[in-house]
């Protein structure tokens, strides 16, 4: 454990992880764990866990690792695995709201019924486990919490507005509960990636239809086929889980680490350019993605 680490000394700290199934999830439970953290690594369907037990094992981390269920958009089993976590280990350190999902689609083509699961999920849902452990953090008056947005929560991009809204609203949702709970002593932390090697493009993608005759088909296109190429070409999601272990040894954490080139030039060019300058270098991009 890094000597600056904030978390209390004399006890094993524990972090408790959603969406550990893949992806940044999974590589955060296994950083975490390297650091000495005690694991409790949720994800909604328990049969997909061999590939954590497996990664866990190969680590040496496994004896670390406390698998439990969580379905973010169940009340009652968020609840569940909160208190199951307590019975475990009598305490929350760090939490990282990671689990979520990609809709996409043109907006007028999307349904309702999509948009609402993508809330339900990357919005209400991470709200639901905030709130389940936010009671445990208070009374320890330590904690910190870490919500995974994106480069999406900070400029929409066409043909993701549903994800870009669930996003955008995680940031309004975590600069309002930081301020709330600074004298609580529990710090809130967002992480915006940009793109990164995980499945979540290939299941987004895989759930958005460009139908035959749609006014939108070819701009959805274009977005499409930039998305693949990024899920082809982006980088190892390695490094946010790193950003996370490194997030977690800091003292007095900032509210916003962007992680990957994407995430970082964005906040700048919104910083600094007109909206006008920034919607025309993302469409010259797209249309560039032959
Ligand atoms: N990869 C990127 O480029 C990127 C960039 C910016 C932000 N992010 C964010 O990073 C986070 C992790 O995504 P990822 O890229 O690592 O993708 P991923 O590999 O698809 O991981 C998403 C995880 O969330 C879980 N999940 C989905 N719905 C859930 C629910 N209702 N309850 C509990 N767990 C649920 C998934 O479980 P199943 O296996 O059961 O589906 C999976 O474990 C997400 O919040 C995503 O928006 C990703």
């Amino acid at each position: 454990m890094n000597s600056n680490s904030s978390q209390p000394k004399g006890h094993e700290p524990v972090a408790l992880i959603t969406g550990t199934s893949s992806g940044f999830g999974l590589l955060t439970a296994l950083t975490l764990a390297r650091l000495g953290y005690k694991i409790v690594a949720t994800m909604r369907d328990l049969e997909r866990r061999d590939e954590l037990i497996q990664q866990a094992e190969q680590a040496g981390v496994l004896e670390r690792m406390h698998l439990l269920a969580l379905d973010v958009t169940d009340e009652a089993s968020v609840a569940a695995a909160v208190q199951a976590t307590l019975e475990l280990t009598g305490r929350i350190d760090v939490l990282v709201n990671n689990a979520g999902l990609a809709v996409g689609g043109f907006v007028e083509e999307v349904d309702m019924e999509a948009w609402r699961r993508q809330m339900e999920t990357n919005f209400f849902g991470l709200i639901a486990v905030t709130k389940a452990v936010l009671p445990v953090m208070r009374a320890q008056r330590s904690g910190l919490i870490i919500n995974v947005s994106s480069v999406s929560g900070l400029t929409g991009f066409p043909g993701y507005a549903p994800y870009a809204a669930s996003k955008f609203a995680v940031e309004g949702f975590s600069e309002s509960l930081r301020q709330e709970m600074l004298s609580y002593g529990v710090r809130v932390v967002i992480v915006e990636p940009g793109s990164f090697r995980t499945p979540i493009w290939s299941k987004g993608i895989a759930g958005i239809h460009n139908p035959e005759g749609s006014p939108y088909r070819a701009r959805l296109e274009e977005v499409l086929r930039y998305s693949r190429r990024s899920a082809e070409t982006a980088p190892d999601p390695q490094q946010v889980a790193d950003l996370i272990g490194r997030i977690t040894a800091k003292r007095a954490p900032r509210l916003r680490y962007p992680v990957g080139k994407g995430s970082r030039m964005l906040m700048i060019g919104k910083a600094l350019l007109p909206w006008k300058v920034l919607e025309g270098i993302i469409s010259r991009s797209l249309r560039a993605m032959k």
